[in-house]
């Protein structure tokens, strides 16, 4: 178990005891743990404590693991201030990383008023993670921060060489290049959070605010490819794949939030809109790499790669 004296003297807390393990992290990699905090700036924090197996073996998902969560210890010295209540995320209260181990101690959102989890949003707290994503990718439009990945998303193709291998489908294997380079190609680039799931957004109970965890593979990025993500799978999607109304809510979001800043919104909206379909290609090209049995019943999304193969070589 972890030495926790260190935190407590970090935070000027006169004692800090762990009161509840919340989860262990991929593939035993570390753990979730909240801890009890005696004085110091709040009652309670969230330790996330990484590190590998011993015998993990030195491959490019290690590598990749590793990167992420120097990825995440930069974006929450660096990046996190910068986020206000419209992408609400957790503060950082202390961080100690060394060879083979980070630990970062994160403000408790759930003491925050976001205590609330779901498995599918409904349709306030998609609204909620829509908005967060388009105030996100909005603050961050056309900024390069070197720390974070230049390629954000844990599916990119460059660190997921040995699923791309794993591909049964051939045109989409050989598809899988052009589609990550048309994405990089795009003209507006931003930061993505590059792992929108439901489980990484912590919701008020009404549902209409959200905070976001997990930033180990936040990076650059077309905005639509957390959209494509985050609306993947979803039980109401529609036949063809493409949400347009929520779509068109994630855009509503992100011109509101460009509202009076110079940028060119009806050529980034177009430009983001094309390339939704890719995105989504982009992420079925993991799938079918990562899990094949998995992506062989994945009637939804085998249809739409058929689908779109024209849109592949054009
Ligand atoms: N600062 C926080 N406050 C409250 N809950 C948190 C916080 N950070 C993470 N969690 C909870 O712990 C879960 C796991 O954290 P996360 O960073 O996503 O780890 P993992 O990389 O294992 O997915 C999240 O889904 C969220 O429910
Ligand atoms: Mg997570």
């Amino acid at each position: 178990m972890m030495e926790l004296g260190w935190i407590a003297n970090a935070l000027d807390a006169r004692s800090a005891r762990r009161v509840q393990r919340i989860q262990s992290l991929w593939s035993g990699y570390g753990e979730l743990f909240r801890i009890a905090l005696d004085g110091g700036p709040a009652r309670t924090a969230i330790v996330k404590w990484a590190r590998p197996p011993a015998d993990a073996a030195a491959d490019e998902s290690l590598a990749r693991k590793c990167r992420s969560f120097d990825v995440e210890t930069a974006f929450y010295q660096a990046v996190a201030p910068r986020c206000d209540d419209s992408c609400r995320v957790a503060k950082l209260l202390a961080a100690r990383t060394s060879a083979g181990e980070w630990i970062l101690v994160l403000e408790d959102l759930d003491a925050a008023g976001y205590a609330t989890r779901v498995d599918e949003a409904d349709d306030a707290q998609l609204d909620a993670a829509l908005a967060w994503l388009a105030s996100y990718h909005a603050r961050f439009l056309g900024e390069h921060v070197a720390a974070l990945w230049p390629v954000g998303t844990y599916w990119q193709l460059d660190t997921r060489r040995s699923e791309l291998a794993a591909i049964e489908d051939r045109a989409l294997r050989e598809a899988a290049p052009e589609l990550a380079e048309r994405l990089a190609a795009a003209r507006f680039q931003t930061i993505v959070h590059g792992d929108p799931k439901e489980a990484n957004f912590c919701f008020t109970a009404d549902g209409a605010r959200v905070a976001a965890v997990d930033f180990q593979y936040t990076g650059r990025g077309c905005g639509v490819v957390d959209v494509a993500y985050l609306l993947y799978g979803r039980s109401d999607e529609p036949r063809d794949g493409i949400d347009r109304v929520r779509l068109d809510a994630y855009f509503g979001h992100l011109r509101r939030e460009l509202a009076g800043r110079t940028v060119e919104v009806d050529a980034l909206e177009a430009e983001w809109r094309a390339l939704y379909p890719i995105a989504r290609l982009d992420f079925c090209r993991f799938l079918a790499g990562w899990r094949p049995a998995m992506w062989r019943a994945d009637t939804r999304g085998r249809r739409f790669v058929k689908c779109n193969q024209m849109l592949r070589s054009s």
